[in-house]
């Protein structure tokens, strides 16, 4: 079997009848943005599972437009926090349409809707984007409307919104957030009984992860008054993607009839908000922003090489990628090469915890995209084989050390899978 074949059989072991679960025992219900990058890789090869997976997550969408970020499914195993403990039925009015948690993730959707169609440019990828069209706009509408809070710039209220959730950029603001012990909800963790904890996030952050869920599920997860949240963030991933998203959006409306010019200039205010705001000169790289504060968050993090997904000008991005190759790329063979999430000189670097430092295969696969966006097509490809040899190596783990080749967090993961297709479908037969 080559490397894609076996990708398959992972995916495959992952359906859970309707969508695909991230992994078999950590993950064991539908992510948002996991489905997402798994239908990119199904387009390939079970384009009629990437549409369902999309489906099924929009099923879940909310009232208000949002797309939570968990999906719980009956045939899902033991995860905290499950249904109970964000206990959406009981807390928002009207009741979500499924049991789900309550926050999102960052809005890559639209850009797999996009080319998941291009798998399949027929009556049937069409039927697909008339259906998701509305949602779509629903899902980045929230966005604008209760997200962006005086700013074009989105916020997210949770470091599990950002994907990033323990990555060192948020440790200032979680420490200065002031709870008593007795305002942490009783909880117990499965995370880490289930992989090395060493690989996981702290007990000490998920106290402040079960905190901030708590605060937002006092408020039905959908507060009068944001500004009185303790964690806001204007994250430059999620704003980056949601820009990516629009424009993608507008093609979206243009290939089904649609007026599309309303995406497409959020996509450019967006865009402009990134350029003026998140740009750090000295450090030549974006960074989030506290919304609480309007300050730059001082760490270097991969997140803020994405606006590389939109076009970029020409003297940023060449600011861009000399900051790519300085302090975020390692050599993984055959001349490719992959981005690490925290620089190896940063003091919040570790090799091997969670989003601390290790390598990820779709923020690989976001640079790698952004790259080709910005016509870097030699550097793209480059990126390409690194991940095609990092997973030829190492396997389908959750989150790669790139300098010891080795895989960590869990085994047979979904995204890892899925891109992987996706990448070697991009390289020559022969890598497949
Ligand atoms: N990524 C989180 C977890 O580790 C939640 O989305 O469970």
């Amino acid at each position: 079997m080559n490397l894609s074949e076996r990708a398959s059989v992972v995916l495959e072991s992952l359906w859970l009848g309707s969508a695909t679960k991230p992994a078999a025992h950590l993950y064991p219900h539908q992510w948002s943005w996991d489905s997402a990058f798994i239908a990119i890789g199904n387009r390939h090869h079970r384009w009629d599972r990437a549409a369902v997976e999309l489906r099924t997550l929009f099923d879940a969408q909310w009232h208000n437009g949002m797309v939570p970020h968990i999906v719980f499914s009956d045939e899902g195993g033991e995860y905290f926090p499950n249904a109970g403990f964000w206990d959406v039925a009981g807390s928002c009015s009207p009741a979500p349409p499924r049991a789900s948690s309550g926050i999102c993730q960052p809005p890559v959707h639209a850009t797999a809707a996009l080319k998941v169609y291009e798998a399949q440019p027929g009556e049937a990828g069409l039927g697909l984007l008339r259906d998701l069209f509305p949602k779509l706009c629903a899902w980045h509408d929230y966005l604008h409307n209760h997200r962006a809070v005086g700013s074009d710039l989105a916020e997210v209220w949770h470091p599990w919104e950002t994907g990033m959730d323990n990555s060192p950029a948020w440790d200032q603001l979680l420490n200065e957030l002031v709870f008593e012990p007795s305002e942490v909800p009783p909880y117990k963790r499965v995370d880490n009984t289930l992989i090395n904890s060493d690989d996981r996030p702290s007990d000490a952050e998920y106290d402040r992860y079960a905190y901030l869920v708590e605060n937002l599920r006092l408020v039905g997860y959908q507060p009068d008054d944001p500004e009185q949240l303790p964690f806001r963030v204007r994250d430059v991933l999620f704003n980056s993607a949601l820009a990516r998203a629009e424009f993608d959006l507008a093609t979206i409306a243009g290939l089904i009839g649609e007026d599309g010019s309303n995406r497409a200039s959020k996509g450019d205010r967006i865009s402009r908000a990134i350029e003026e705001s998140l740009w750090d000169q000295t450090a030549g790289i974006y960074k989030s922003q506290n919304a609480q504060n309007g300050q730059l968050i001082e760490s270097r993090i991969s997140g803020g090489l994405m606006p590389l997904l939109v076009p970029m000008a020409s003297d940023r991005l060449a600011t861009l990628v000399g900051t790519l190759d300085r302090s975020f790329a390692v050599p993984s063979g055959d001349d490719g090469f992959v981005v690490l999430t925290v620089p190896e000189d940063d003091p919040g670097f570790d090799a091997v915890r969670y989003w601390r430092g290790p390598s990820w295969i779709q923020i690989n696969w976001l640079v790698a995209e952004g790259l080709e966006t910005n016509g870097q097509l030699d550097l793209a490809s480059q990126l390409r084989r690194g991940i095609h040899n990092l997973v030829a190596v190492a396997g389908f783990h959750e989150y790669f050390n790139p300098r010891t080749m080795c895989g960590h967090g869990t085994d047979g993961f979904g995204w890892t899978a899925a891109l992987l297709i996706d990448v070697a479908n991009r390289t020559s037969p022969g890598q497949q």
